[in-house]
């Protein structure tokens, strides 16, 4: 009995053998990629997180005041963020003598209206805008005086008197209810 030489059986390790490297090479780069993607994310969430700020930094960025402690026609002053801040509740009298002023102050023009959010709330930085004192209530135009150099303010914050060139600042606020205003 004669033996026939059969042919090869073909199997996968017969593959050449450049197409099976060419293959885990490709498995490789994809395992490492998704590896060194997941890696990142662990690394960057904790990094993200320390980059929001805490719950008492925000608080201390916004300062709540109850509108109900400031009587009719009285300002007073509140600390936000290291500065203070003049809360002044306008009669209507004071609102009547801050809108003529909408066409005498010159140095800084605007008009009353805009720099309200209620004409019965005032609400400036207490900070001079020139080279930063405190201003003092009073002076010849109903509102501030800044001990320091003269500067006057009237009763809109706006400036009447240098040096100072420009108007007393608004903060940025919001009302949260009719008696409460959220600066910051
Ligand atoms: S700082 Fe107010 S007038 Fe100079």
């Amino acid at each position: 009995m004669s033996t026939k030489p059969t042919a090869p059986h073909a199997t996968d390790d017969d593959a050449p053998l450049g197409d099976v490297d060419a293959e885990r090479r490709a498995l490789l780069v994809n395992a490492t990629a998704a590896f060194g993607l997941a890696g990142a994310a662990c690394v960057a969430l904790p990094f993200v997180s320390s980059m929001n700020p805490s719950r008492s930094v925000k608080a201390l960025a916004t300062l709540d005041v109850n509108l109900n402690d400031i009587p009719l026609g009285e300002a007073k002053t509140f600390l936000w963020q290291g500065k203070p801040v003049f809360v002044w509740h306008r009669s209507e009298d004071q609102i009547t003598e801050a809108r003529k002023g909408d066409t005498t102050a010159t140095m800084d023009p605007a008009n009353d209206a805009d720099r309200v959010q209620k004409a019965e709330w005032l609400v400036v930085m207490g900070v001079c805008t020139h080279l930063g004192c405190v201003p003092m209530r009073g002076g010849e135009y109903g509102g501030w005086r800044c001990p320091c150099h003269g500067s006057q303010f009237d009763d809109s914050g706006r400036v009447r008197q240098g040096p100072a060139g420009t108007n007393l600042e608004i903060p940025p606020y919001r009302f949260l209810d009719d008696a409460t205003i959220r600066i910051g």
